[in-house]
């Protein structure tokens, strides 16, 4: 019997509903009978993770939002109000202060699974670019999230990252102006960042994150050795190597979400700010316009961009200049068909452009092509195999220089700038830049390893 005449058969409330609405076929669809490769590893946690935080999200965020003023002269006041004098006030807001910090840690962790077993490859690109869409707009919404306390970070760091667009040549200016909606980061600011915060990035972070599934489902999950299981499949149609998402990874996950969350109410309980990493000590100073902090660094998830940015200076202006000449001459020599001419005259229409504008902006565009390069990864990669497991150990190297690299950015950018660390910074950037460009020629080379025709699993 078909599949859909069984579920119209159902009885008693499922069945009423069934007739009305597809529950019963959704729930096999995308969780009893979606098969998922029966291999995969500590990795995989980092998904449903992910979700798990951002209903904490939503959650402790409305209530947040139930004592919270979005007024300049109250919200300092009133988050003091939520952690001292509102029941369970403290442990809300550390739930979603921790628990913003836990969504990147999450994310990044997914993203890098991601990268190691090329799951953006071919079917899973809308995948990926859903992804990369939701990761700005969790850098957005974390953003936005960050001034509504209104301490001394929030406002400055509202007001350096708002001043940025101000280095974009004739509309900058205008367009700073536009965003803040005053000339100064002011209460008119705070309340359009607090109507994006809680609703408008909110609405579309949930949107993608169910086309990011939706797209999942539809090619099926790709698993640590890179295989798509649904070339083996079984006399009814089902993938030799696939297992139903329920019970068997429902479970796991479930163990995965345990372990999750005795570490985050370890760090809920004992160290909420993680020594100024979480929650800065300069953010329990309400905002104050006419003081500038000696130091504004952003909270440690930005700080590997915000390295990126400091580190364009004018020097590195040059050697960026010089980068793109060699691009397009390499262009002119190599290429074919209409980017012959095209690549070059492209490079000298961008050298001209960046001689006559500052570093400043140069410096928001490096930080800007960092996060977008991230969408392009389906189509620079041009490795036979998708997992890194099957491939040459200098690309392992590569990944392993490229971790690195954006780790030290990381760490860096939580430091004060000094001569050492600002070269240091740039070295990193162009290693982080060298490993997208590079990837068309690179990866295409070396001896891989061929891939099992099913995939490896060690029943434990
Ligand atoms: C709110 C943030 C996110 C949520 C809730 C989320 C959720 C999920 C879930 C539940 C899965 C399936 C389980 C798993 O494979 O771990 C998944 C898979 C995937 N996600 Fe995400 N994700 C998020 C962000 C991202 C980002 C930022 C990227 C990349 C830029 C990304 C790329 C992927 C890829 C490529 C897969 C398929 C992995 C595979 O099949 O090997 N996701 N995501």
């Amino acid at each position: 019997m078909a599949t859909a005449d069984k579920e119209v058969e159902t009885t008693g409330l499922t069945g009423w509903i069934d007739r009305r609405f597809p529950l019963t076929s959704t729930w096999k669809k995308h969780v009893s009978e979606y098969y998922a490769p029966k291999n995969f590893n500590f990795w995989y946690f980092f998904g449903s993770l992910a979700l798990l935080v951002l209903v904490n999200q939503i959650v402790t965020g409305i209530f947040l939002t139930m004592n919270y003023k979005p007024d300049a002269t109250l919200a300092f006041a009133s988050v003091e109000y939520i952690m001292r004098e509102v029941p369970w006030g403290w442990l809300i807001r550390y739930m979603h202060s921790t628990g913003a910090s836990m969504f990147f840690v999450v994310v990044y962790l997914h993203m890098f699974r991601g990268l190691m077993y090329g799951s953006y490859r071919k079917p899973r690109e809308l995948v990926w670019i859903f992804g990369c869409a939701i990761f700005l707009c969790l850098m957005a919404e974390a953003f936005f999230g960050y001034l509504l306390p209104w301490g001394q970070m929030s406002f400055w760091g509202a007001q350096v990252i708002v001043n940025l667009f101000s280095a974009i040549p004739f509309i900058g200016p205008d367009l700073s102006l536009w965003i803040r909606g005053d000339y100064v980061v002011s209460d008119v600011t705070l309340n359009r960042f607090f109507a994006f915060h809680v609703i408008a990035i909110p609405l579309v972070l949930i949107g993608l994150v169910v086309a990011h599934l939706v797209a999942l489902h539809e090619v099926g999950s790709n698993n640590p050795d890179g295989v798509e299981i649904k070339a083996k499949k079984d006399a009814n149609g089902i993938p030799l190597d696939g297992i139903p998402f329920h019970p068997y990874y429902s479970v796991h996950d479930f163990m995965g979400v345990c372990v999750f969350l005795l570490i985050f109410a370890a760090i809920i309980f004992f160290a909420p700010e993680m020594g100024g990493y979480f929650l800065e000590a300069n953010n329990f100073v309400p905002a104050n316009p006419l003081q500038t902090p000696p130091e504004i660094a952003p909270v440690w998830y930005f700080t590997a961009f915000y390295a990126m940015l400091r580190a364009t200076t004018d020097p590195f202006k040059i050697v960026l200049m010089i980068v793109i000449a060699l691009l397009g001459l390499l262009a002119l020599l190599k290429a074919r068909g209409k980017w012959k001419l095209g690549l070059p005259v492209l490079a000298v229409l961008v050298l001209v452009f960046m001689a006559l504008t500052e570093s400043k902006f140069w410096g928001v565009v490096v930080m800007g092509t960092a996060v977008v390069s991230l969408f392009f990864l389906p189509w620079l990669d041009r490795s036979p195999v998708k997992s890194i497991r099957y491939r040459p150990l200098f690309h392992k190297v590569f990944y392993a220089i490229f971790v690195l690299a954006f780790l030290m950015l990381g760490f860096l950018g939580t430091r004060p700038p000094s001569p050492a660390a600002t070269l240091i910074a740039q070295i990193c950037a162009l290693i982080y830049f060298a490993f997208f460009l590079g990837m068309p020629f690179w990866t295409p080379r070396g001896r891989f390893k061929k891939p099992p025709e099913r995939v490896h699993y060690k029943p434990h």
